[in-house]
């Protein structure tokens, strides 16, 4: 019997910044932006942390399958702006749910995080490790942004998406297959310079701004296009699935035209594609779970859907997973 999400939920902080909002003090333009991301606007957090997106996320989560605090048994956080280095915002987010039986930890796969967090919880629920896990795909991507830097301040955007993984029960319905790669050699592509062990805080990481996000955009364009698609094509193959059979493409929302590319390779037209990059940027480790709680509660997502989703993030991290919807 396979695992599956047998609840989910998201939660997009209110404050809404449009393009325009950089218009007034960067050099760039609402064309640009929207031309070569698909971006129109996206939401930052004014007030709190990462674990404050997860909170009002995790709540509904939990609500909408009735399950109580006390039977919660592993919260699982794929992020990359943590509250903190440590204490892990899983131990964070236990606390402040209140979830007195919960043992957890977070995950780092940056925009893959989610699928990654997603097979790790579903084999521990598989292999009788637990019985739930509360899947937490969360990143407050303004609190590492460079506000002064056109290249990297209008692609990201504040979110958190939760998912339940518990036993499905029906054997035809769940997470069904994956592949997931990292390659450490994409890592100088990507990446925030200062505040690890590597370099620590000091005066100068500040004064150079190593705190902030570093991206080479066409870099990173190139190797996810191939990627992305390359993995969603093989995961196809792989369970004998024609275009025809996959309802959905559930991708990571980093760039309208990378969604596009590997839709195109997959041979599904952009209908059977969820895509809210235009109204929330990236959120990075919130884009798929989020996706995937506005499809089904818009009542698009239905129970035996076929769905593939993919992902392409720092690392490089990228993977696909195939699963049959069964809420
Ligand atoms: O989610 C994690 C993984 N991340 C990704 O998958 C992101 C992958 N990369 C991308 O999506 C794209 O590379 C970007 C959206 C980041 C950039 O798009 P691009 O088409 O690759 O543009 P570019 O970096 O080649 O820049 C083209 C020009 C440059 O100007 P020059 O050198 O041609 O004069 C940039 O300085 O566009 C300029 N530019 C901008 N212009 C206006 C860069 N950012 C902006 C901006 N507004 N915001």
């Amino acid at each position: 019997m396979p695992a599956t999400i047998t609840s989910i939920a998201h939660y997009f902080p209110p404050d809404v910044y449009t393009n325009h909002y950089f218009e007034q003090y960067l050099e760039t333009s609402d064309e640009w932006i929207t031309e070569r991301t698909g971006i129109k606007e996206r939401r930052f957090a004014k007030n709190g942390a990462t674990s404050d997106l997860i909170v009002p996320a995790a709540r509904e989560c939990l609500q909408r399958r009735g399950m109580k605090l006390e039977d919660v048994d592993c919260i699982i956080v794929a992020t990359v702006t943590p509250d903190h280095m440590f204490p892990a915002t899983a131990c964070v987010v236990q606390q402040k749910l209140g979830a007195p039986n919960a043992w957890g930890f977070d995950l780092s796969a940056a925009c893959s995080g989610f699928l990654f967090a997603l097979v790790t919880a579903a084999k521990l629920v598989e292999a009788g490790g637990a019985r739930n896990v509360l899947l937490c795909g969360a990143d407050k991507m303004s609190a590492i942004l460079d506000f002064q830097d056109r290249a990297q301040a209008v692609l990201f955007g504040d979110g958190a998406g939760v998912a339940l993984v518990e036993m499905s029960d029906d054997p035809e319905l769940g997470i069904i297959d994956h592949i997931l790669h990292i390659d450490g050699e994409g890592g100088k592509y990507l990446y925030q310079a200062a505040g690890g062990s590597a370099k620590p805080a000091s005066y100068e990481t500040v004064a150079n701004r190593e705190h902030f996000i570093h991206q080479e955009g066409q870099a990173v364009f190139k190797a996810a296009v191939k990627g992305m698609a390359d993995v969603s094509v093989e995961i196809m193959e792989k369970n004998n699935l024609t275009k025809d059979d996959v309802d959905w493409l559930v991708p990571h929302q980093a760039n309208l035209r990378i969604i596009s590319a590997t839709a195109q390779r997959m041979g599904l037209p952009m209908d059977k594609v969820m895509v809210n990059i235009d109204k929330y940027a990236n959120t990075t480790a919130a884009t798929i779970p989020s996706c995937l709680s506005q499809w089904w509660e818009a009542g698009k997502l239905k129970k035996g859907d076929k769905i593939i989703l993919a992902s392409f993030g720092a690392g490089f991290t990228w993977g696909a997973v195939y699963m049959k919807w069964s809420l």
